[in-house]
């Protein structure tokens, strides 16, 4: 596997390989990666010539310095599952090759980035929609893999692609769950057991509420939220921050238990102070 740290370098390899015709599956990722990670490898292995997977901890995305600061570093053992799993190429640039210049861009993403992660993370999804505009210029991916797990992100990052003109095909990859449901993330590294095996509440939460709208016996969707919150709540070493009903496109609250059926359960909790997302279609 070649490991790239500068643009020019990894452009002119990929520059060679369209040349030759070849397409390009791209795999952005932030580093510590885990099976969710190299199954969208895998995937982009299958559907084009050459995979590469960017390692960047994007410091422009995270609203809370402690968050960045803990954010688990583990590059060496990346590359090593990288290469074990037959990715071509890894980008690895440091902060001064992606942010040269204090230039940012400010997108318009309506009400996309107000709602959810949006409201509690101010100026994330723009932290996230910079960089992966940046590494889409410079990878110039026919494919680009993304996890369901973030499932906000994926709607910001296909409206960033459409703004941009970015020819490239946004592939959605279904999250990936630990045994106890708990959905695979970087951040379940900093969980305790403890929090660990208590954090499966959360999926357990998102079913129980699918449950409830499906089989029209709700008698509100505000309720179905209460139950689902108290039920995570109960636990002593989590701390819901939101769970919303949300329509799976607009992201916009839906409060009609008629619609709830067709949402998306979208849903944030404290584990101690390791912030864990999920959400389930409910379709
Ligand atoms: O999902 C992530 O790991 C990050 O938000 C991404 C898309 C790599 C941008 O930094």
């Amino acid at each position: 596997m070649k490991v790239f740290r500068k643009i020019k370098e990894l452009a002119e390899w990929i520059h060679a390989h369209k040349g030759e015709g070849g397409s390009v599956g791209f795999v952005p990722t932030m580093g510590a990666l885990h099976r969710a990670h190299l199954e969208l490898v895998s995937r982009a292995i299958k559907e084009n010539d050459v995979v590469v997977c960017s390692i960047f901890v994007n410091p422009i995305q995270f609203n809370n310095k402690e968050d960045l600061r803990k954010y688990p570093r583990t590059l060496e053992s990346d590359l090593a599952k990288l290469s074990e799993a037959g990715c071509d190429a890894a980008f690895c640039p440091d902060e001064q090759e992606i942010y040269p210049g204090n230039e940012t861009k400010h997108y318009d993403f309506g009400h996309l980035d107000k709602v959810m992660e949006g409201k509690y993370r101010e100026g994330h999804f723009n932290g996230v929609a910079v960089v992966v505009d940046r590494l889409f210029r410079i990878v110039t991916p026919n494919r680009a893999y993304f996890g369901e797990k973030d499932y906000q992100q994926l709607q910001i990052i296909k409206e960033m692609a459409r703004i941009e003109g970015h020819p490239v095909d946004i592939v959605a990859c279904p999250t990936v769950r630990e045994n106890n449901g708990l959905a695979m993330s970087s951040r379940n590294s900093r969980l305790t057991p403890g929090q660990r095996s208590e954090a499966s509440r959360i999926y357990k939460g998102l079913l129980m509420a699918r449950k409830a709208l499906s089989e029209g016996k709700a008698k509100s969707v505000d309720q179905v939220i209460r139950d689902v919150v108290s039920f995570i709540d109960s636990s002593p070493e989590l701390r819901v921050e939101y769970f919303e009903i949300a329509d799976p496109e607009t992201l916009l609250p839906v409060r009609d238990v008629r619609q709830a059926p067709g949402a998306v359960g979208c849903i944030a909790v404290y584990a101690g102070d390791v912030r864990l997302i999920d959400n389930l279609s409910f379709n």
